[in-house]
């Protein structure tokens, strides 16, 4: 059997005394799409931030790639943290899309898809424009490599967010409510260009409430609430009849939505 790309074991991250993950086990096989769903405030968002080590947890284990993420012993403390070298290298296959884009606005787009290449990763100038060109003609932005952000729509800011991340050569992306920004219409842009990355067999984490989109494209869901995993499983069951009643009470208003006229 081959090492999941992602190992989360009883992960776990307080602010100050309030606990947001509660213990959280996942695995994340390569090539695998995983929806995390759930209410706002259940820790979607700081899960993906801890698989990142953008926030430290403080309980448990991350594993990329066989690697543990973030310490070097048994402790949670800062003292226990490994060098910010050791971290960037083992987080190294992992990149993260965001809800808000976070281009930098006074650069254009080549230069936005380009800088984490230059500044993080060491890449020479010229090599890092010709890799972002590469990454914003896979998500169809090749005519904008001079724009910037500000000359952009919403949908072509994320696909510029999401050309960023692909720069650096990912093996698992994680998206955190990629389309949740966007007004209604540019939706689907953004989300054909993750299907095509899913069909191009990139291993992806994504936050979503477009609930058609994660029962069509996904692997397996999960259900996170205060803070820990309440269901995961195959779509097939989180979206139908078998699912807990607190998962179908959830997804209440959507199935009354998708069948109002
Ligand atoms: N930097 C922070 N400082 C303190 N509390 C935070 C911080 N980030 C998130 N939280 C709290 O953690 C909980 C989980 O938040 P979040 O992960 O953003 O949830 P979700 O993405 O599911 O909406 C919320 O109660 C939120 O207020
Ligand atoms: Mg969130």
């Amino acid at each position: 059997m081959t090492l999941p790309i992602l190992q989360l074991r009883a992960v776990g991250k307080s602010y100050g005394t309030v606990r947001v993950l509660k213990g959280v086990d996942l695995d994340v096989k390569r090539g695998e799409i995983v929806s995390l769903i759930g209410p706002s405030g259940s820790g979607k968002t700081t899960l993906l931030r801890c698989i990142n080590f953008l926030e430290a947890y403080d309980e448990g284990e991350v594993w990329i790639k066989g690697q543990l993420l973030g310490y070097h012993s048994k402790g949670r403390t800062p003292q226990d943290r490994d060098s910010e070298a050791v971290i960037a290298e083992v987080r190294r296959p992992v990149s993260m899309v965001f809800q808000q884009f976070n281009l930098w606005p006074h650069m254009t787009v080549l230069g936005n898809v380009a800088a984490p290449l230059v500044l993080a990763k060491k890449i020479n100038k010229t090599e890092a424009h010709r890799l972002a060109g590469l990454a914003l003609e896979r998500v169809g932005l090749a005519a904008k490599v001079d724009a910037y952000p500000a000359q952009l729509s919403g949908g072509q800011q994320q696909r510029v967010g999401i050309a960023r991340a692909l720069a650096i050569e990912p093996e698992v992306m994680l998206l955190d409510e990629p389309t949740s920004a966007l007004d209604p219409e540019l939706v689907e842009e953004v989300l054909s260009v993750i299907r095509e990355l899913a069909h191009e067999g990139m291993t992806m984490v994504m936050v979503t409430h477009e609930m058609s989109f994660a029962a069509k494209i996904s692997d397996h869901v999960v259900f996170m609430e205060a803070g820990r995993i309440v269901e995961a499983g195959p779509p097939a069951r989180l979206f139908g009849k078998s699912a807990t009643p607190r998962i179908q009470q959830f997804l209440k208003p959507w199935l009354d939505r998708s069948l109002s006229i």
